[in-house]
């Protein structure tokens, strides 16, 4: 294994409004699958920062919902390093239709906890590519593992 010299993959995941209560067994769960929470940040988004957060949806015709609902609260945000990252932690989660992962993967998050294809309690980033413009908007560059790693050795 070659892990060892290389940063592990980074993705962003996303307790949604309806799952706030349950958030400490949540991040309980991805730390005992192996992923390590790099960052968190519990915000109320306005419509505009979803908007931004959801753009490659912006022409969907669930969209505007998509917005309000993850503007009507607090969500909390996480920053995942993994191997794999990406896919590991969207496996967790299962399909985004809690309806379709009760039958394809009844042990997943949605299938256990989300209510419907709005409500499905938890986003992940669908790409790095993704994962990185996810970490810039709330977060900040210098979360990234690249930026992090180039300020470190500037620093040194
Ligand atoms: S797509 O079209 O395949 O890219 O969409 P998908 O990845 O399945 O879903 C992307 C997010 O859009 C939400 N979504 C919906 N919201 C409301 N109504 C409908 N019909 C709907 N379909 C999809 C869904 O909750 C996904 O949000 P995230 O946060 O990524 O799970």
């Amino acid at each position: 294994e070659l892990n060892f010299f290389f940063p592990a993959e980074q993705t962003v995941a996303v307790i949604k409004p309806d799952m706030m209560d349950q958030k400490e067994e949540i991040m309980r769960s991805i730390e005992e699958a192996g992923i390590v929470i790099q960052a968190q940040k519990t915000v109320n988004l306005t419509k505009d920062e979803a908007g931004a957060f959801y753009e490659e949806h912006k022409n969907k015709e669930f969209y505007g919902d998509l917005c309000s609902y993850m503007a009507s609260g607090e969500s909390t945000f996480l920053v995942l390093s993994a191997n794999n990252a990406v896919e590991k932690w969207r496996n967790i989660m299962g399909p985004t239709d809690p309806n379709e992962a009760k039958t394809s993967q009844p042990q997943s998050l949605r299938s256990k906890l989300g209510k419907d294809i709005l409500k499905n309690g938890f986003h992940g980033s669908s790409s790095v590519e993704h994962a990185l413009k996810s970490i810039e908007q709330i977060f900040g560059s210098s979360m990234t593992i690249r930026s992090s790693k180039s300020k470190s050795l500037m620093s040194s």
